[in-house]
């Protein structure tokens, strides 16, 4: 059997533009994203795709609609599939055993039971969301139990590890394709199956074969170690504050050894997005089911300290505006957790924004691609506030940077936008309120020439 139909549960920021990319690779196999999200499915068929993602319209553009399909209709898709991506969301559990810790596997466990339900023919179910470890096994449990006669079911384990922002070029060029699979002979064959289909863009040397849960545990690992190095760094911008050291030389001189190399150690307010707190949560909670105290303990201080960081950001800000911000106004250049993604999913933004807001400031909120109706859904959140009406008349969305900043205190810089850089800061100088405070949580912008201007500026890993 060669694989010719594709059907991927899930259209979201993996979903999507995995698939596209999939469809534009393998124009001899037809591809379709399904989601229960009628709303979400609407947007894929529409000329303002739901995400925004360098490069991904002109491959939906040239895909949609010729080997590349987004549909509601979940369950004809699943039926005419030979291998079916489960793709939706993971997020932490909200409540019951493992609240706020553990990952919540509702949404994979309901695609396994419709595929269970639905498939007439054999079908190999491919674990893409990022999941527990051993999750597999609960699959395979709902799959087996529902067998009939001519359908078989393999499961294999794909992570993803796309970066937003950048997804399109680590989908088209990856640093691995990792496949576990079921040690038997017919887990073999799946893997190949698998493997086939990347074969026709990724090179077989970038095809790493493991057993299913190598494979999951890679996921979580990778995520914890790429958390790791932000919160290490961060770790040392603490020190250079303290002692007048500048992180940015630490940074280079750390990353300048090759067996540390010089990606993944910018420090900044912290990190965000929507997986390294919830896959790291998901880690600790299963060192601690596991009986492994020290080790929870170990990868949980990776997130302690990124809660200090964003925490200790938001501080200054306010230590330096004369130990209030009551009635000020404060502009927020960025909103997205990082740059080049309208996404805000855990943005430092938000833990900002909140410390700010509860101090009784206003803020004008200006960010390149985030949605103006996100940024309030996001700060009328029931975890940012109990006051949603009060927010609404704090917060003032823009559409530009010079009216954002314009008539305010502060500048705090959230996102790393390239726009950010060179913005005509001597202008926005002019209009801001005196003395006018830059608070630069990305380090990108140029310090001594806004100090120059007249500045007060602080950062982040320098006095
Ligand atoms: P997302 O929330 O953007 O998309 C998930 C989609 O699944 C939603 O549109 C939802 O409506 C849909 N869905 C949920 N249950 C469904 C069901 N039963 N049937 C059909 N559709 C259903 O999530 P995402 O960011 O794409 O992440 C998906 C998974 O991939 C997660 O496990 C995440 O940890 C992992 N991951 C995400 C990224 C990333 O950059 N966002 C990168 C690597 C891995
Ligand atoms: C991350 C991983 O990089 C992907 O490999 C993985 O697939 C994905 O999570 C996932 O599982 O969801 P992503 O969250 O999209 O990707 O973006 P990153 O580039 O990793 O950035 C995460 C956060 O860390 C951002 O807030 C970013 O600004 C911050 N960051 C990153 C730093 O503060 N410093 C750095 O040096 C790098």
């Amino acid at each position: 059997m060669a694989i010719t139909k594709i059907c991927c549960i899930g259209a979201g920021y993996v979903g999507g533009p995995t698939c596209s990319v999939i469809a534009m690779q393998c124009p001899h196999i037809k591809v379709t994203v399904v989601d229960i999200s009628a709303q979400r499915i609407s947007q894929w068929n529409s000329e303002k795709l739901p995400i925004y993602e360098p490069g991904l319209d002109d491959i939906v553009k040239k895909q949609r609609n010729v080997n590349l399909f987004f549909s509601t209709n979940i369950e004809e898709s699943i039926q005419e599939a030979d291998l079916i991506f489960i793709s939706v969301n993971t997020p932490t559990m909200t409540f019951g055993v493992g609240k706020g810790r553990a990952v919540d596997l509702t949404y994979v466990e309901n695609c396994a039971r419709t595929i269970a339900q639905v498939s007439t023919n054999n079908k190999i179910v491919v674990e893409k969301s990022t999941v527990s470890v051993r999750a597999a096994e609960n699959i395979l449990k709902i799959l087996n139990a529902n067998d009939k006669p001519n359908v078989k079911f393999q499961v294999l384990s794909n992570p993803e590890f796309l970066s937003e922002g950048v997804a399109v070029e680590n989908l088209l060029n990856p640093d691995r394709v990792i496949i576990g699979h079921e040690e038997t002979a017919d887990g073999l064959w799946a893997f190949k199956e698998l493997s086939k289909v990347y074969l026709n863009w990724i090179p077989e040397s970038k095809i790493l074969k493991t057993n299913i849960w190598s494979s999951e545990l890679t996921k979580l690992a990778a995520n914890a170690f790429l958390a790791d190095r932000i919160s290490s760094i961060n770790s040392i911008s603490v020190i250079c504050e303290a002692i007048g050291a500048d992180v940015s030389e630490v940074a280079k001189g750390i990353g300048l050894d090759s067996r540390i190399g010089p990606k993944f150690l910018q420090a900044s307010v912290g990190f965000g997005g929507s997986c390294f707190q919830k896959d790291l949560l998901n880690l600790v909670y299963i060192c601690e089911c596991l009986n492994l105290p020290q080790v929870a303990v170990y990868w949980q201080q990776v997130l302690d300290m990124n809660v200090y960081q964003k925490s200790r950001f938001s501080n200054k800000i306010i230590k330096s505006l004369c130990n209030t911000v009551t009635g000020k106004k404060i502009t927020m250049f960025g909103f997205a957790f990082k740059k080049d993604t309208g996404d805000t999913r855990e943005s430092p933004a938000i833990y900002v924004a909140k410390t700010l807001l509860d101090e009784g400031a206003k803020l004008n909120i200006y960010d390149p691609r985030v949605e103006p109706g996100q940024i309030k859904k996001d700060l009328t959140h029931l975890y940012v506030t109990d006051n949603p009406e009060n927010v609404i008349k704090s917060i003032e969305i823009h559409d530009n940077p010079y009216k954002a900043s314009h008539s305010t205190h502060a500048i705090i810089i959230c996102t790393e936008w390239d726009k950010f850089v060179n913005l005509d800061y001597e202008e926005i100088y002019k209009h801001m309120i005196k003395p006018a405070f830059i608070f630069d949580g990305r380090k990108i912008l140029n310090h001594k020439t806004l100090a120059t201007i007249g500045f007060q500026v602080h950062t982040i890993g320098k006095r």
